[in-house]
């Protein structure tokens, strides 16, 4: 029996709830897999804690109404920190907002979780990306798990691809789509929109936030590049280390010149090794129709693996979304739960 405590409770958080409620039965009968959700603290929608489990569809219907709070028996009020630290549970899910500067505040959850000898899954990109050597040797001095698949492309497997399924290759390069926005920016364009038509239309359909500069600067798929650089090549690099360039500099023109030459523009995110280093960028590509990531079109993210034993495998699928980002949390509680 797995004890599961959630810190944030927003929309991945309760993706991964629903995901808990529907698939109980199945979970159990395929995996083995038994839980007990004995905390939550969220913000606005309130904390509540029982070392004894509380009912997750209850929790689901009280943070609608920003009540958990009112959760009836349970001790309330707690913040993050104390609800890591004084809750029994065994895995605690951070997933609170991103801060892709600083990592705070959920850098300090992090650490207050694997301090306290309980393991760590997120989706949070930002502490994940500027503190991973340091946390990952810090889960392995408290022998615990720091799990991170849905930092990069939600819960498109590309990190348990690489650490399962292509075990024993040597992935001399990443390559690929990191940020659906900005797909979905240039995707529109090639229909014949300006830049500024095709962010207005996403952000109406809520792919851009109303300030969008962490998409189109190319921001975002920078912290996961650096996610890939250290988790996939070992690489001790920082944001600082990327060169970075977005997508706001391509014209409507670009956008038609590169289909003139059989090509697509796309904001891509890469790593090499590069002797005993590994160089990474993200910035905008013109790639040839004939590869794989030309195809990719709209919010959807893929990414490119070239390996020494296999050549070249591309993986596509959903960088963001409720249950798809949830489900990336899903796995890797699986993945401890199998320890
Ligand atoms: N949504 C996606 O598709 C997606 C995809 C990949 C990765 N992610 C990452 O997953 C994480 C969660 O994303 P989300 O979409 O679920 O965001 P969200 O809906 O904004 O949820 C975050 C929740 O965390 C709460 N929170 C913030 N600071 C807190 C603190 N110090 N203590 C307790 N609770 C706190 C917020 O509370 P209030 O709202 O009450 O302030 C909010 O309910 C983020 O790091 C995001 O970058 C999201």
């Amino acid at each position: 029996m797995q004890k599961l405590c959630f810190i944030g409770f927003g929309i991945v958080g309760q993706g991964l709830a629903e995901i808990l409620v529907k698939k109980k039965e199945e979970l159990k009968k395929k995996h083995d897999f038994d839980f007990q959700v004995v905390a939550v603290s969220d913000f606005i929608k309130g904390a509540a804690y029982n070392p004894k489990g509380l009912d997750l569809s209850r929790l689901l219907e009280l943070a609608g109404d920003n009540k958990i709070s009112e959760y009836p028996g349970a001790r309330t009020g707690w913040d993050a920190l104390t609800t890591i630290k004084e809750c029994n549970a065994d895995i605690v899910i951070e997933v609170t907002y991103t801060d892709i500067k600083t990592g705070q505040p959920a850098y300090d959850h992090f650490r207050a979780a694997l301090e306290s000898g309980k393991h760590l899954v997120t989706t949070n990109k930002g502490p994940t990306a500027l503190f991973f050597h340091e946390l990952n040797a810090l889960a392995a001095k408290k022998g615990v798990k720091f799990l991170y698949e849905g930092t990069v492309v939600a819960g498109t497997p590309v990190l348990n691809l690489n650490s399962l399924c292509l075990a024993g290759n040597r992935v001399d390069e990443v390559r690929g789509i990191l940020n659906g926005t900005t797909n979905f920016i240039l995707t529109n364009m090639e229909g014949g929109k300006s830049y500024e038509e095709a962010l207005r239309e996403a952000q109406e359909l809520g792919y851009a936030e109303a300030d969008p500069t962490a998409d189109v600067e190319g921001f975002d798929a920078l912290a996961k590049v650096v996610i890939l650089a250290q988790s996939l090549m070992g690489a001790k690099l920082g944001e600082e280390d990327v060169d970075r360039t977005g997508i706001t500099g391509i014209s409507l023109e670009d956008v038609k010149a590169a289909g003139r030459e059989g090509k697509r523009w796309k904001l891509i995110g890469q790593v090499t090794r590069d002797g005993a280093g590994v160089r990474a960028s993200v910035k905008p590509q013109k790639v040839d129709l004939t590869d794989p990531l030309a195809a990719v079109g709209g919010a959807t993210n893929a990414l490119t693996f070239v390996t020494d034993l296999l050549g070249e495998v591309t993986i596509v699928g959903p960088g963001a979304g409720k249950i798809e980002t949830g489900f990336s949390l899903l796995i890797d509680i699986l993945t401890i739960n199998n320890i």
